[in-house]
């Protein structure tokens, strides 16, 4: 299980739309998810998605425990998400702050749906679907995104609420990147 390079902002493929997996329980596809894993906890990721190893498919893995340095940080529970769809469940959309390891050290305030619904499929095709809110849509959403090409700094409407981590929050520390 090789820890896979995660590529940075300005790397073209990272702004592809990525195709739907179409085979499930198949060796490729467990061998490109262990690398996923392997590589966010390397990196303390809350989450990552495959084209940020180079890999255009519809594949996203996200997940953040319950840690007692980060006590306001919202539990998430660890999955593999493929192919996913997400439906907006509320009008109201929430300000935060978010991180991603393919823009390393920065942060920036992303608005986003606080109440979502999301469907796919994990490794071995069986179907997801939850509805979920606050930090867990958060995520699922900045993940996602990568599937169509979309990174964070992306969506940011106010570009003073973007920057370096160390400057913007030089007293507390923050959420992982993602
Ligand atoms: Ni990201």
């Amino acid at each position: 299980m090789p820890l896979r390079q995660v590529l940075r902002m300005g790397v073209p493929s990272l702004l592809e739309v990525s195709s739907a997996v179409t085979e499930f329980d198949v060796d490729a596809l467990h061998q490109l998810i262990a690398d996923m894993f392997e590589t966010m906890a390397a990196y303390s990721g809350a989450g990552l998605a495959a084209p940020q190893i180079g890999v255009n498919q519809r594949v996203v893995i996200f997940g953040v425990e319950k840690n007692s340095r980060y006590p306001d940080v919202e539990e998430v529970p660890t999955t593999v998400l493929i192919n996913p769809e997400i439906e907006f469940l509320t009008d109201e959309a929430e300000l935060g702050w978010e991180g991603c390891l393919s823009v390393p050290g920065m942060r920036g305030a992303v608005e986003r749906c606080m109440h979502i619904r999301y469907s796919g499929y994990d490794e071995y095709g069986h179907k997801i679907d939850r509805q979920v809110k606050g930090f867990h849509a958060r995520v699922v959403q900045h993940e996602v995104d990568h599937l169509d090409g979309i990174l964070y700094p992306m969506r940011i409407d106010d570009m003073s609420l973007f920057g370096f981590e160390k400057e913007l929050f030089a007293e507390s520390e923050q959420d992982q990147e993602s």
